[in-house]
Order: structure tokens, then sequence, then C-alpha cells
């Protein structure tokens, strides 16, 4: 990854920080493109994985739109220049006032995640004078054989409307006079590197779509939403997603006739151009022997590993010593679960020395927090290293 290429120029920078590959970050959003062109595909950009300006500035050159789950989401998304018309919203909690700002941003689409919510929708909208397009988010159940923390579509998820539920309100649903209902959308879960699942995904709605048509709605899209994993073992073995796989997978499996299909990726746009850079402060060994490798990064700059037991890369990029040692890395919060990774094999690492923890554009930064009044992490880009 680029910060061991670049580690010499890193060591000028206050720790911790992430560092933004922007050129893999570019050819990551060439590909994504270029694949998704084959077949005519939405591209939306989950927001939520990383609201860094400049990534922003960068995914928007490349046309694509957004999903965001929250006001503050959708207000940065339309500052940050996307076009509201390609932006859609999802969620399970929105408040009326969240409700009320996206209903005047006359977005593409406020992706439903309940029947309350849908009522509350057509009436606020009454209130705004406009009608408003809308996208039922259903609950597909489908196992996405990810970490379960991250799985959001399983029938007991707080995700999603069951599709018995609208069955069983049709008519209702269809009386509503202050909204469209434009398209249906999913979102099964994150992580998902079992590409067959998808094809269960299809398949599921392929007969969802084709018994609500029946029942006379009509959709001009299916939004299948994101999910495509990336490589966190050996990064370097995959940098850029397998985006041609799961649009393969897509085409040949989803049966919608000409309706649009859109995607809503996050991770796979940007985990990998993003290392969270640290700094050895201490070596030490417990009574037990477990030897301590204390970095003045912490799970407040990347909590993942601490909330979800996710494994990332991790590299001393500017250890003299060949030899490799076995190291407990942990953070500086007041938190025992504040470890990176349990006996991590990396080169003699001593007080100084800088580690990359790889794979950590993806919510790394976005869920950053200042717990114990850590400051946040800075940014250092690729393109502005001199
Ligand atoms: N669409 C919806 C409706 C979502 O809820 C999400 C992610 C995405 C798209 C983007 O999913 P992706 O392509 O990134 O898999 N903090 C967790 C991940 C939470 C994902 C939440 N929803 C993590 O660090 O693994």
């Amino acid at each position: 990854m680029l910060s061991r290429q670049i580690a010499s120029k890193l060591g000028a920078y206050e720790t911790p920080f992430y560092l933004y590959d922007m050129a893999l970050l570019r050819q990551t959003l060439e590909s994504v493109v270029y694949e998704s062109k084959r077949y005519g595909y939405h591209l939306h950009y989950a927001i939520k994985a990383n609201y860094d300006d400049r990534i922003l500035a960068t995914i928007r050159e490349y046309g694509l739109g957004i999903d965001c789950a929250s006001g503050n989401e959708l207000q940065k998304a339309i500052e940050a220049g996307f076009n509201p018309k390609t932006i859609v919203y999802a969620g399970v909690g929105k408040k009326d006032k969240e409700l009320r700002y996206a209903i005047e941003q006359q977005i593409l689409a406020i992706n439903v995640e309940s029947l309350e919510e849908l009522y509350l929708l057509d009436r606020l909208s009454a209130e705004a004078g406009r009608i408003t397009d809308v996208a039922l988010r259903i609950n597909p159940d489908i196992d996405p054989k990810t970490n379960h923390c991250i799985d959001t579509g399983q029938a007991d998820s707080k995700f999603g409307i069951s599709y018995e539920e609208i069955l069983e309100h049709t008519e209702e649903l269809k009386a509503l006079k202050n909204l469209k209902l434009i398209g249906i959308h999913l979102h099964i879960g994150s992580q998902i590197r079992e590409l067959h699942v998808f094809e269960n995904m299809c398949l599921k709605v392929n007969l969802i779509v084709e018994n609500l048509e029946r029942l006379g709605f009509s959709f001009r899209f299916v939004d299948v939403g994101g999910g495509l994993g990336v490589n966190y073992d050996v990064p370097e073995n995959e940098p850029i997603p397998n985006f041609a796989s799961l649009f393969a997978i897509i085409h040949n499996h989803l049966k919608v006739g000409d309706r649009e299909v859109h995607f809503e990726f996050g991770r796979a746009i940007v985990a990998e151009c993003g290392e969270l850079i640290t700094r050895v402060l201490f070596n030490k060994t417990t009574a037990t022997g477990r030897r301590l490798l204390i970095v003045d990064a912490s799970m407040t700059e990347l909590i993942r590993p601490a909330l979800y037991g996710s494994y990332h890369n991790i590299e001393n990029i500017t250890s003299e010593s060949e030899l490799p040692k076995k190291y407990t890395v942990v953070g500086t919060a007041c938190e025992s679960t504040d470890v990176f990774q349990e006996n991590v094999s990396l080169k003699v690492s001593k007080r100084g020395d800088l580690i990359a923890i790889k794979s950590a554009g993806a919510y790394g930064m976005s869920m950053a927090s200042r717990y114990n009044l850590h400051d946040l992490p800075g940014a250092v880009y690729s393109d502005q290293i001199e």
C-alpha cells in the first residue's frame, strides 16, 4: 500500500492521521463507473463510509450520486454539490425535521423503512404542498454471510419493512395522495465476500417486484444497496474490489425488465484508499507475557476492531529490522477493548516507528469520536505530499 512507498515522507506529519491514496481512489472510481456502464447501472456513494470533503469532491467528479442516512448527511451531500435528484435517503428513524428537509430538497427518493414513516411522510408532504418520491425499503430476509454486527436484511433486523406487511396494506399504500412510490430498495448487509449471496437477493427481488406490480404498483427503479466487501486480509492482492463480478451476477439474475438498477457502495469505493498512520509510543510486557505495542491512535480514530472484532492488516513501515516479532497492538483510550490486533507479526518495533493500519478509508474517520477528549485525526492526501 501507499504508506510503505512514501514512509520517509510521513514522519513530518502529526500522528495519528488518515493517509488517503487519491490515485487509488480514482482508479477505483474509474473501475466502478466503467463496469457499471456496461449495464447502464446507476451508482450512489454511501456517504456514511467517509464524508471527507476531498473524497466527496473526487467522487462527484465521476458522476456518482449519494446514499445518505441522516438529515446532516443529506445536507453535506447537497453542500458538496451533488444533484438532489441523484440522492437517496434511507434510515429507520428519520426525525420530522429531517423528513421535512428531505421533502424540500426534492431528492430522487426517500427510502421509507416502516408504514408509520410512510403515513407521516404523506402528511408532512401534504403540509409542504409537495408530492414526494418514495422507495419502499423492503426487508428481504437474506443471510448475507457476513459479520452479524453488520448484516441488515434478515427477518428480525430493524431495517426495512417486511414484505408480508406491505402485502397486507397494499390498498392503503395506493391511497397515499402525497407520495409517489417509484422504487424498491433493499440493502442486505456490508462486507459481503461470498458473492453468491447476491444471487439469492436477486431471486427475492424478482418475486417482490413481480408480485407488487401485479397488485397494481409500478416502479421506476430497483435499488439493491451496497455491501460489496474488500480484502482486509491482504489488501495488496486486491486494491480494487471486483465490481465486474458483482455486476455480472446482478445482470444474470435480476429480472426487472427495463427498470433502472441502482447501487449504493460505501466500503468498496473508499476502504482501500485509506490507511491510519500511527506512531509507536511504548513497548511493555504484561505479567502474563502479553507483549504490548502501544501506539498513539486508538478506537477513537478507528473503532472497527473494538466494535466488531474486525481485522485490519497492520505493518510497521519504518522499522529498520527485518526480524518479525509478535505484538498485541493497543491504543491510548481508557478501554480494555481498545486493541487493534492481538498477536500480530510485525518487524521489531520501537518508540517512534510508524505503523500503518490498512484498509481504513471506510468507516474509519466517519466513526471517529472524541472520547477521552482526543483530537479528531487529520487527513493527508497523497497528491499533496511533496
Ligand atoms: N446502503 C445502505 C442502506 C446502508 O445501510 C449501507 C451501510 C450502505 C448502503 C453501504 O454499505 P457498504 O457498501 O459500505 O457495505 N460501520 C460498519 C458498516 C456499517 C454499514 C452500514 N450501512 C463497518 O465498519 O463495517
